[in-house]
Formats: structure tokens, sequence, C-alpha cells
């Protein structure tokens, strides 16, 4: 039963992952990201300021070691102290996580 559900859950995430990569488009993301996130964090490719200082750049969000569309997913719905919890329709939030991981660089 236990290997059942871990086997499930594995698949789940990977067609969760493949989801992201295929229907996230990252040029709708970069506009998600303009209107809901530039004001702390520094949205742009090259861009190495956020506003907030305290706030990542996406640069260096997508260059994390281990960095995934399920990770970003997770953080993006979990409460924390110093960023607001931003609800975006599932369209948007797969453009922008598609976004954020175009931005990786190695
Ligand atoms: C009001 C300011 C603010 C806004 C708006 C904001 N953030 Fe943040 N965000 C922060 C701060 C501050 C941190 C660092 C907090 C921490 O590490 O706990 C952070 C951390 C993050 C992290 C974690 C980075 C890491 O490596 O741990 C991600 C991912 C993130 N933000 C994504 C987003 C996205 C996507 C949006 C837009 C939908 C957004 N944020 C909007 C302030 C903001």
């Amino acid at each position: 039963m236990k290997l059942i559900s871990a086997v499930t859950l594995a698949l789940l995430t990977a067609v969760a992952a493949a989801r992201a990569q295929e229907s996230g488009e990252p040029r709708r993301g970069l506009a998600v990201a303009r209107a809901n996130c530039a004001p702390c964090h520094a949205v742009a490719r090259g861009d190495r300021a956020s506003p907030n200082p305290l706030a990542p750049p996406f640069q260096r969000v997508a260059n994390t070691r281990g960095m995934t569309a399920m990770a970003l997913n997770h953080f993006m719905h979990s409460a924390h102290e110093t960023m607001p919890l931003i609800i975006l329709s599932p369209d948007d939030q797969w453009h922008l996580v598609a976004y954020i991981l175009s931005l990786r660089s190695r």
C-alpha cells in the first residue's frame, strides 16, 4: 500500500512538473511577475538589485540549487512572514513558474 502511494505521488509530481514546462509561457509569466512581484523582487533577467533588499532577484531564485517547478509552486502557496501570499489563477501561476525557471543560467 505504502509503495503504491509513493509511486503515485512520484508520478503526479512528474506530471505536474512536465505540465509547468509545457503549458507555461515564459513571456506571459514576465507580465505576471511585473504586475505582482516587481514591487519587491528584481524580476528581469540580469537585474540583480531588488526594490526590497530582502527579496531575492528572480534570476538568483532560478539558479538556486535544486529549484524546480514544484518547489516554486509550493513556496508561492504557503504563507511567509516577510512575503504576502499572492493568489494567482492557475494559468498565471504556470506562466510565472515557467518564466522564473527560464532565467536559469546553469
Ligand atoms: C511585498 C514584497 C513581496 C512581493 C510582492 C513578493 N515577494 Fe517574494 N519574497 C519577498 C521577500 C521579503 C522574500 C524573502 C523572504 C524569505 O526568504 O522568507 C521573498 C522570497 C521569495 C521566494 C523565495 C526565494 C528563496 O530562494 O527562498 C520566492 C520564490 C518568491 N519570493 C517569489 C515571489 C513571487 C513569484 C512573487 C509574485 C507573485 C513575489 N515573490 C512577490 C517579498 C515579496
